[in-house]
């Protein structure tokens, strides 16, 4: 891939929180595939849902209902369980992410150890590659964790920005690099970089114009401020801020 001429960012919009919401009151409203629908419209590339364990946001069978409510891919971050790997493989989602789940963690706090985890993680790519499934990592941006998504075949990773979106003063610009160097060291190695977590109007720009990168993942902060301007105002401005930047 030319890095002059990097190809069109994807947005995956995570609508997980439009789940939390209709949780609260226990209903059926809001309704996250009617929030699918709206993301196509606003031009996102996919959807992106975490099935927990706790189902605490996205429930089982929003999953065929957000997939039948849009042509959109659907991006599936899953824990590397036998449940998930399962419901995974019924559902045949166009992409599945692997990440690290705690029940006690309030999002998903850091990448996953891919690195300290090959034996338990090999056979669940390999299932997953084998149906079809284009699995991707989520892990932090560090050179062990990517050898070790060559390892296990990965054809993706994700990036973990959290550090990043968290950074203040000098720190920004150190995990800034990090994450630079780890999106061209996985395209080296012929690994599609992606990217998320904490992202948001100020600090999507230096992300997005990371040139090796294909995808950003981002939720939280477009669901929020969809309170605020609408879901297809808030997504539509994300996607021209990521498009200022390419
Ligand atoms: N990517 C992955 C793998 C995630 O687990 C999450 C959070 O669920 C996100 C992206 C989106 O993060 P945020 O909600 O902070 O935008």
């Amino acid at each position: 891939m030319s890095v002059l001429n990097p190809p069109r960012l994807r947005l995956g919009v995570n609508i997980d929180h439009v789940a939390t919401i209709r949780n609260a009151r226990g209903g059926e409203h809001p309704d996250p595939a009617r929030a699918a629908q709206i993301v196509a419209r606003a031009g996102g590339d996919g959807i992106t849902v975490h099935l927990r364990e706790d189902r605490r946001h996205i429930r089982d069978e929003d999953l065929h209902r957000v997939a039948d409510a849009t042509g959109l891919p659907i991006n599936l971050e899953m824990a590397a369980t036998d449940e998930m790997l399962e419901i995974a493989l019924r559902h045949r989602p166009h992409a599945a992410c692997i990440v690290p789940e705690r029940r006690e963690e309030r999002t998903t706090e850091g990448g996953l150890d891919a690195a300290g985890q090959h034996n338990r993680l090999a056979p669940i790519v390999a299932r997953l590659s084998d149906a079809g499934i284009r699995v991707s990592l989520f892990i932090a941006p560090e050179p062990r964790q990517i050898e070790a998504a060559m390892k296990l075949g990965a054809p993706v990773v994700e990036f973990h920005t959290g550090e990043y979106a968290h950074a203040t003063g000098e720190q920004v610009a150190y995990e800034m690099r990090r994450i630079v160097d780890m999106a061209a060291l996985a395209a080296k190695n012929g690994i599609e970089p992606h990217a998320g977590h904490g992202l948001t109007y100020e600090n999507v720009q230096p992300i997005a114009a990371i040139p090796q990168l294909a995808e950003l993942n981002i939720g939280h902060y477009l669901i929020g401020e969809a309170i605020f301007i609408g879901l297809e105002a808030s997504v539509k401005k994300m996607r021209a801020l990521m498009d200022e930047v390419r």
